[in-house]
């Protein structure tokens, strides 16, 4: 059978920086150390006052179409996944396709577009809608476009206001890819949840302690979901595990439970044994509370394990290095995450063709995914030409001082109509730009050389 992946992946951020230790914590009043060490957070992203998801979005499909070498009519399907989406009926794909047909001799006119919504896990579920049409025998050849597009931003004073960001991931899905091939295989964790929701408000209602709970309640099911279906996961099997990062600190959270569930009756959870004793069995217990306490304590233990630590280290901690930098990008996220990942390994000489990834998406409302990739023969090219691009956007970031960062948060704040002109913290160059708003109160946008 065909394989069916991603080919290619450009990653565009939001062009204004804001330090969290730096300059938002002494604001708030807050310890810098709750940034750094309790949500593992750097820095976030944020659009100018002409940026928004079109422009992020289409400036990264650009970018990666000028790449591969694409035209139109090479991209039989385009998909933005967003939850900042401004129209309830014309999808954000259509804005981003007429701003690349400014650009390009070529048109869409037999490309079929869409919004996929389910809060951050519809960057994978758009990623699967494509993989589903290319293994139909639909796709005549083409390729199809998957954006990730977002501007998380919260309410001031929000808890979540320390996990901002934005920015947008494009993604290149085709047939026999050049970076990673999917899995056929897939595990769901799934249920009606009121965690995080924006019943038609721009900034979300949340419950953050719940959605935490949330989060790794149904990742756990996903996982075994998963393993329902494909064999029993291993630690040892993975090069990388990439999971949904609304901050890493949460992903701190997920592979502790992840690890305890791959080790157990194998023989790290026996080497460990003389150390922190084995996992406590459900059945053992007679009192829920009492197996939920000697698990804290299990797990309390083996995060401090040398063995958990070198994991860690190895197999998760290279997925955060770039949302350390940039923050919650809700539907990019874990796509963010599979790139850190490929990008520290281009950095340290790995190769790593033929290895595999555990990909763990999540939106809240709520549910998991989890399948498996395998890494392709061209992963180091497709990968060297992303981060050189993300590094030099980075490094170009404008960095905001506290007064400039209210001011771009009301900016971006629908319900403020702000007095006197707009000021532009950056200068666009050679990019899709927001100009304001036509007759029927579409949105406008022009390519800016
Ligand atoms: N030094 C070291 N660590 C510190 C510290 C310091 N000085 N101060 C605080 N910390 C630690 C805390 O102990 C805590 O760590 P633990 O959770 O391991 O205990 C961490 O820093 C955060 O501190 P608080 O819990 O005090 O932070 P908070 O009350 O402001 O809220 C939050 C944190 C609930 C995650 C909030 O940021 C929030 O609501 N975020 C939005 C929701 C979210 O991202 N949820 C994640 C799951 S849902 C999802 O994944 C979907 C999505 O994208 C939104």
């Amino acid at each position: 059978m065909t394989e069916v992946g991603i080919d290619a992946i450009e990653i565009r951020t939001g062009k204004l920086r804001l330090d969290l230790p730096g300059t938002f914590a002494p604001a708030q009043g807050e310890d810098p150390g709750k940034y750094t060490k309790g949500l593992g957070l750097n820095a976030s992203s944020f659009p100018d006052s002409y940026e928004d998801i079109v422009t992020m979005g289409a400036n990264a499909a650009h970018r990666l179409m000028e790449r591969e070498g694409l035209e139109p009519e090479d991209v039989g399907r385009i998909d933005v996944a967003t939850e900042s989406s401004f129209d309830n009926s014309k999808p954000v794909s259509t804005y981003i396709a007429g701003c690349l047909e400014q650009v390009y001799e070529g048109k869409f006119s037999h490309a079929n577009k869409g919004e996929r919504k389910f809060a951050c896990v519809a960057g994978t579920q758009s990623i699967d809608d494509a993989y589903n049409w290319i293994r139909a025998g639909r796709n005549r050849g083409r390729s199809a476009l998957v954006i990730a597009t977002d501007t998380a931003l919260y309410a001031r004073d929000d808890p979540g206001e320390a996990t901002q960001g934005a920015g947008a991931v494009a993604m290149l899905i085709s047939e026999d890819p050049d970076l990673v091939s999917l899995s056929t295989e897939q595990g769901y964790g799934s249920a009606d949840e009121t965690d995080f929701l924006k019943p038609n408000q721009q900034f979300p209602a949340v419950d953050g302690k719940r959605s935490v709970q949330v989060y790794l309640a149904r990742m756990r099911e996903a996982l075994q979901d998963f393993e329902s279906v494909a064999d029993r996961t291993h630690s040892d099997d993975f090069a990388y595990i990439p999971f949904h990062t609304p901050f890493p600190g949460m992903v701190r959270k997920a592979a502790l439970f992840g690890y305890r569930h791959m080790i157990r009756d194998t023989s790290i959870e026996d080497d460990l044994a003389e150390e922190i004793g084995r996992q406590p069995r459900e059945e053992a217990f007679e009192d829920e509370e009492e197996y939920e306490d000697a698990l804290r304590e299990y797990m309390d233990g083996l995060k401090e394990t040398d063995a958990y630590r070198e994991w860690y280290d190895r197999i998760v901690e290279p997925t955060l290095t770039i949302s350390r930098e940039v923050g919650n990008w809700y539907t990019g996220s874990v796509h963010l995450a599979r790139a850190s990942a490929l990008r520290t390994a281009v950095e340290e000489g790995r190769d790593l063709t033929g290895e595999r990834l555990l990909v763990g998406s999540y939106g809240s409302g709520a549910q998991a995914e989890i399948h498996a990739e395998t890494v392709q023969d061209d992963w180091r090219e497709k990968i060297e030409g992303m981060a050189a691009s993300l590094d030099e956007q980075l490094a170009g970031r404008y960095d905001l001082s506290y007064e400039e960062y209210e001011r771009v948060h009301d900016v971006h704040n629908h319900a403020i109509e702000l007095d006197g002109d707009i000021e532009e913290l950056t200068v666009p160059d050679e990019e899709f730009v927001f100009e304001g708003w036509g007759r029927m109160g579409e949105r406008k946008y022009r390519f800016v050389e």
